[in-house]
């Protein structure tokens, strides 16, 4: 059996497709159909929500941020943010929206800066603009400014409303909270297992190296989502022989499934043994500094990747030095997709922010699992579970994300 791609594919395809279950609801999420007010603030919050999403490319080091400025139930002005040194989302709808501000109300991914940064303080304009209302996702997750955007407007005779839809805001900006404004990248590990945990068949049931999923189209829709948010996409050397993936983010084909410039693969790889066909322009390649042949690394150089050699720690590229390096080079977040050997490496590390774990309802019985001995690796709190098809998504954070959630939106 082949799936889009023309690759392997273990699923069988007589499976009934129910519909994906929702996250598990927290009271700012709930639309109330009897209220109309509240309907509305919802819809026009999706709406926001919706555009900090549709951005050309990704705004870090900055959080994404969308905004609406709705006058007498109209829209009157729309904005995103794209990025350092670009407008705020807030002046965009403003600018926008012009003398039709006045009076209006704005709904908010994140609360309204009040601090001069590269770009002037949005709560006063807001204020000079004659907002009546705001509608606030979540507070500005900075303890520094929390709160000071709604205070001044709130000061300003502005009503505020704070906390609508706060799990999805957050779920936004969770790579700019996790690592305080990015003082490091952030790591998202993504690992898809069969039932009794293998991680992808014995290469002996194999013919030649291309993808083989164990999942459904629905979970590597929601990977390939997620990757749009990410600057790179890594793994080892073992799933880049096995596999040759492309790591990009092609099945995201929906403007709100995220920005439209895409992650860039990379691989670690200590000796730079890879096959160098298998590697080319944007590729990311992180050899070990005593290890890397440099001969090698010319080779990787003239297919047009770009080659970074990184500290080791017994032998191995050391995960920590990997991710630093790749700081260095501009990368502010990262999915990490294993193979089984560097997920372990990472984990032990305890450089990964969020496990995203896809379970396939399939046993292999033989195949790639762990290596004799597991990770360890320090507590992971659930953050939700959902369907993705026949497949469950489990969403694991070393920082509670429950806990974040209570703190944004108080
Ligand atoms: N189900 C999934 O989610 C998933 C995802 C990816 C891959 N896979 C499957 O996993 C299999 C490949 O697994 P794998 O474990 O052999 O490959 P891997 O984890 O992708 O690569 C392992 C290689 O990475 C290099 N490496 C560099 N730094 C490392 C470090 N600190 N720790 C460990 N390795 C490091 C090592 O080569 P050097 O010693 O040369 O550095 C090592 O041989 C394939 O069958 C693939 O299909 C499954
Ligand atoms: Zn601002």
């Amino acid at each position: 059996m082949a799936d889009d791609d023309g690759h392997a594919c273990l699923r069988a395809p007589c499976f009934p497709h129910p519909i994906a279950g929702p996250a598990d609801a927290m009271p700012s999420d709930v639309v109330h159909p009897q209220d109309p007010v509240r309907r509305q603030d919802t819809e026009f919050m999706a709406l926001a929500l919706d555009l900090a999403r549709t951005v050309d490319r990704r705004p870090w080091p900055n959080p994404p941020v969308g905004a609406v400025l709705v006058k007498d139930g109209r829209v009157v002005g729309l904005g995103s943010h794209q990025g350092a040194g670009a407008p705020h989302a807030e002046q965009v709808a403003l600018q926008q929206a012009g003398t039709a501000a006045s009076g209006s109300t704005l709904y908010v991914t994140l609360e309204p800066c009040n601090h001069q940064g590269r770009t002037p303080p949005c709560a006063p304009a807001l204020a000079r603009a004659g907002v009546a209302r705001v509608v606030a996702a979540m507070r500005d997750p900075n303890p520094g400014v929390a709160g000071g955007g709604c205070r001044y407007l709130r000061d300003h005779g502005i009503r505020v409303d704070l906390g609508l839809m706060a799990r999805e805001a957050l779920e936004l900006v969770w790579p700019f909270v996790v690592t305080e404004g990015f003082s490091r990248p952030y790591v998202e590990l993504k690992l898809a297992r069969s039932l009794d945990g293998l991680f992808a068949p014995d290469p002996g049931r194999r013919d030649a190296a291309a993808p083989v999923y164990l999942t459904g189209t629905l979970s590597r829709v929601e990977v390939h989502r997620r990757r749009c948010w990410m600057d790179a996409v890594l793994v080892g050397e073992g799933t880049v022989a096995a596999d040759r993936p492309r790591l990009d983010a092609r099945l995201a084909d929906k403007p709100a499934d995220g920005p439209r410039a895409r992650p860039r693969p990379a691989c670690v790889d200590t000796d730079l043994s890879l096959d160098p066909t298998a590697v080319g322009e944007p590729w990311l390649v992180l050899g070990g500094c005593e290890s890397a042949d440099p001969g090698r690394a010319d080779a990787l150089r003239e297919r047009g990747a770009e080659v970074l050699l990184v500290a080791e720690n017994g032998g191995r590229i050391d995960p920590a030095a990997a991710m630093a390096a790749l700081g260095t080079a501009g990368v502010h977040t990262v999915m990490v997709e294993g193979g089984p050997r560097v997920a372990a490496a990472f984990l032990a590390a305890d450089v990964v922010d969020r496990w995203v774990s896809f379970t396939a309802p399939l046993c292999l019985g033989a195949g790639v699992g762990w290596e004799s001995e597991r990770p360890a690796c320090g507590p992971f709190a659930l953050t939700r579970v959902e369907r993705r098809g026949q497949d469950t998504m489990a969403v694991y954070d070393r920082t509670p994300f429950v806990d974040t959630l209570l703190k944004v939106m108080a």
